[in-house]
């Protein structure tokens, strides 16, 4: 039974976006849209389908547009209503429910994850809450923080989105060492290191980018120093509070699609393209023709 424990959500979005130079020079690379919806909305509409009500985005500069995407726009609003549009009004008025509330904080330096998260703190308070990570798309039947939701609610631990990685990757991922499987997708976890080298690796279990987290790691986070990369790492404050509390690695049901990268971007484009309700079937027609000149 959901227990409605985990009622916050932080979406850590004051990273540069580089990889997407120059689309994200001036725009925020979570507004890149997957079709005809920007990545930040498919991370808020996850984060809604699994409880959160308050959602805390940690900005950065050029981060404003997100702002706009999620507080109305009178002056669009009045414009369609004129025209008749209704459909696209009531669209525009659906991005969010009434209940949620959006506050922002302003992230003072790029120090990293940990830090990111870290600034969260005065809004989340003593309670445990979600880290998306809205790069990593995830595509499933039931949402991947709702899966993660209904573990927390079973082992009352903090639980992390797994899955395993080729070798040659762990160097870009948090990598997690299980003691063992409590359950067929649920390992208690007994390390966590950010970056290592495919050498030095103690598995392929990733964490992509959701994090359930309970509030304790604050403390740690506020306490280590920087890591990997010279950041203050989430992987870091994860590592330290799993020696006071356990820590889930869960592997979800669905596809992931990393959206960091520009393959990952297209591949998901494309599958959510052919999937689209009005699109899909032109769309795989075309394929099917321009693969027959490939
Ligand atoms: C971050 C985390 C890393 C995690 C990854 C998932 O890294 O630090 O532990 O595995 O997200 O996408 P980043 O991709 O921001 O370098």
């Amino acid at each position: 039974m959901a227990t409605k424990l985990v009622k916050t959500c932080v979406f850590p979005v004051a990273g540069r976006g580089t990889r997407f130079l120059p689309v994200t020079k001036a725009s925020p690379k979570e507004m890149l849209p997957i079709v005809d919806k920007p990545l930040i909305q498919y991370a808020v509409d996850e984060a809604l389908s699994a409880g959160a009500e308050h959602l805390v985005f940690i900005t950065g500069s050029s981060k404003r547009a997100i702002e706009d995407h999620f507080d109305s726009h009178p002056e669009l609003e009045g414009v369609l209503q004129a025209q008749g549009k209704q459909e696209l009004l009531d669209l525009l008025r659906g991005i969010l429910p009434s209940y949620a509330t959006c506050v922002y904080i302003r992230q003072p330096a790029p120090l990293g994850l940990g830090h990111a998260v870290l600034c969260a703190q005065p809004v989340v308070g003593n309670a445990p809450f979600m880290v998306h990570l809205a790069d990593d798309l995830i595509d499933a039947p039931v949402s991947c923080l709702k899966q993660m939701v209904e573990v927390f609610d079973t082992y009352r631990g903090s639980v992390l989105g797994v899955q395993e990685v080729p070798r040659q990757d762990t160097d870009k991922y948090g990598i997690v060492t299980l003691e063992k499987m409590v359950a067929p997708r649920i390992g208690k976890m007994t390390h966590i290191v950010e970056k290592p080298k495919p050498d030095k690796a103690e598995s392929t279990l990733a964490v992509v980018g959701r994090y359930l987290l309970t509030p304790g790691v604050f403390d740690d986070l506020a306490k280590i120093g920087r890591g990997a990369g010279g950041e203050i790492q989430l992987t870091d404050g994860i590592a330290q509070l799993m020696q006071r509390e356990p820590v889930y690695a869960f592997q979800f049901e669905g596809k992931r699609y990393d959206c960091g990268s520009k393959l990952g971007y297209l591949q998901a484009t494309v599958e959510y393209g052919l999937r689209h309700s009005s699109l899909g079937p032109e769309f795989a027609a075309y394929l099917k023709e321009l693969a027959t000149t490939l």
